[in-house]
């Protein structure tokens, strides 16, 4: 146990230093749901770590242009590929990611995410 968190601290302290930087552009809310997203989601929405690439989409407010409903129920329910949450996070915790996804711009370049 305690390797694993000397191996996670370098992994912290990243986490650490970006969300100060970015911390006063973002509501309580949205900070909240930063963290959830980083806890549990990262792994598979966020760009290639050392060895995997991204596996699921990038997340953004693009993910919402057609509403809510059905990312909510994405991460509530999974799919075959993706964990469901409903009994991770409250509906309200699910609202904070969904807060934070929303100020992250779009993509520029296209994620090589398979389906
Ligand atoms: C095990 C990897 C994995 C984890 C962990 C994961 N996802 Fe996913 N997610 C996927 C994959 C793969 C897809 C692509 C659609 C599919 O195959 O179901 C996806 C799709 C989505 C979508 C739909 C995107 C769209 O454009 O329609 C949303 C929203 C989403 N995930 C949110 C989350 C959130 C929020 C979390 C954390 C609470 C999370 N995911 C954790 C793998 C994951």
């Amino acid at each position: 146990m305690n390797r694993l968190v000397s191996a996670c601290l370098p992994f912290l302290a990243m986490g650490f230093a970006s969300a100060a930087f970015a911390a006063e552009n973002l509501s309580d809310q949205q900070l909240e749901g930063r963290r959830f997203f980083q806890q549990s989601c990262g792994i598979c929405h966020t760009k290639p770590t050392l060895t995997s690439p991204v596996f699921g989409p990038v997340l953004s407010k693009a993910t919402f242009t057609t509403g809510d409903a059905q990312p909510k129920k994405q991460i509530a329910d999974g799919s075959p590929n993706m964990p469901g949450f409903k009994y991770h996070f409250t509906s309200t915790q699910i609202d904070s990611i969904v807060a934070y996804l929303k100020t992250l711009d779009a993509p520029t370049e296209t994620p090589e995410a398979k389906k």
